[in-house]
C-alpha cells in the first residue's frame, strides 16, 4: 500500500498527460550542489548569480570558465540516483509524459530518460562567445577559456544565464506540455527563476493538478494542490511503484 494522498492517486490514473519540471533539487541527492545551497570549498566566496552572466564572463572569462568546468568535472563523476531512475521509469509508464528540465548536468539521460526538455541548456556543450558557433570538442591544455575554431572568439558552456533568452523551442514545449497535462510534478526547485518558475501556475490555470515534491517549502507550495515533503529520491520511486501496480 502507498502512503500517497489517495486524490493524487486517483489524479495520476486518470491523467492522459502528466508534466514534470525538476531543478537542481533532483540531483542533490547525486552529491551535485543546488544553486542556492552554500557552494563549498575553492567556490564558496562566489554566488552563483554572479558568475552565470555575460558580464561575469566578459570581467573574467577564466574565473566564470573555471567554475563550469568544476561543474563539468563534478557532473561527470556523479550518479543519477532514485528519482532520476524514477523519472526514466514513469516515461516509459505514461504514454503522455513530458519531462522538462532546468538542470544542466545530464543526469536525467544518463538515468535512461530519452526525451528532456531542456530549459537552461546543457553543460556538455559549448558554443563560441563572439559567433555563437557550436564546437564540438576543445583543448583541455591551451588558453582558458579555450578559442573557437572558426573566429577566434572565447568559447563559453552553453548554459543559459542570467539575462539570456531561453532557447525558443525548449521554452514554447515547455509551455505546451504545461497547459495540456492533468497532473504537473514540480520537484526540488525553488520556484524562484522565470519563465520557469511560471510553468506551474500555468498548469494550475488550465486545470492540472500540481504536486510540489520538495523537503522544503517554496513559493509555489502555496499554488500547490499537493505537497509531498520529502526528497526526491524518496518519493518519486513510491509514485513509479504505484503506477506499476
Ligand atoms: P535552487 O538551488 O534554487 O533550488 C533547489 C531546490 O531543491 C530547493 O527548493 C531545495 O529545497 C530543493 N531540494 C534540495 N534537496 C532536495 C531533494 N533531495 N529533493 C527534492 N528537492 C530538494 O535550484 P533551481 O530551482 O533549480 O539557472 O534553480 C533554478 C535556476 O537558478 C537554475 O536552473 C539556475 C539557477 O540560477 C540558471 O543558471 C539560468
Amino acid at each position: 500500500m502507498s502512503d500517497l494522498p489517495p486524490d493524487l492517486l486517483a489524479r495520476l490514473r486518470a491523467a492522459r498527460q502528466v508534466t514534470a519540471l525538476t531543478g537542481a533539487g533532483v540531483s542533490a541527492e547525486s552529491g551535485v550542489p543546488t544553486f542556492r545551497d552554500a557552494q563549498t570549498g575553492l567556490w564558496a566566496q562566489y554566488q552563483p548569480e554572479d558568475l552565470a552572466t555575460t558580464s561575469a564572463f566578459r570581467r573574467d572569462p577564466e574565473l566564470v570558465w573555471n567554475w563550469y568546468a568544476w561543474r563539468r568535472d563534478l557532473v561527470r563523476r556523479a550518479e543519477p540516483n532514485p528519482g532520476h531512475r524514477a523519472l526514466a521509469q514513469l516515461e516509459k509508464a505514461l504514454p503522455g509524459f513530458t519531462l522538462i528540465t532546468q538542470n544542466v548536468d545530464g543526469l536525467h539521460q544518463r538515468a535512461g530518460s530519452r526525451t528532456v526538455i531542456e530549459l537552461h541548456g546543457s553543460l556538455e556543450r559549448v558554443k563560441c562567445f563572439d559567433c555563437g558557433a557550436p564546437a564540438p570538442a576543445w583543448p583541455e591544455a591551451g588558453p582558458v577559456p579555450p578559442r573557437c575554431g572558426r573566429c577566434g572568439g572565447r568559447l563559453r558552456p552553453d548554459v543559459v544565464w542570467f539575462g539570456e533568452a531561453l532557447p525558443p523551442a525548449a521554452l514554447s514545449a515547455a509551455w505546451a506540455a504545461a497547459q495540456h497535462c492533468q497532473v504537473f510534478l514540480c520537484i526540488g526547485t525553488s520556484g524562484l527563476v522565470e519563465p520557469a518558475a511560471s510553468l506551474p501556475g500555468e498548469a494550475r490555470r488550465h486545470g492540472a493538478a500540481l504536486v510540489e515534491i520538495n523537503p522544503q517549502p517554496t513559493p509555489l507550495s502555496a499554488l500547490a494542490d499537493f505537497v509531498l515533503r520529502a526528497p526526491a529520491g524518496a518519493a518519486l520511486p513510491k509514485l513509479t511503484a504505484f503506477l506499476a501496480e
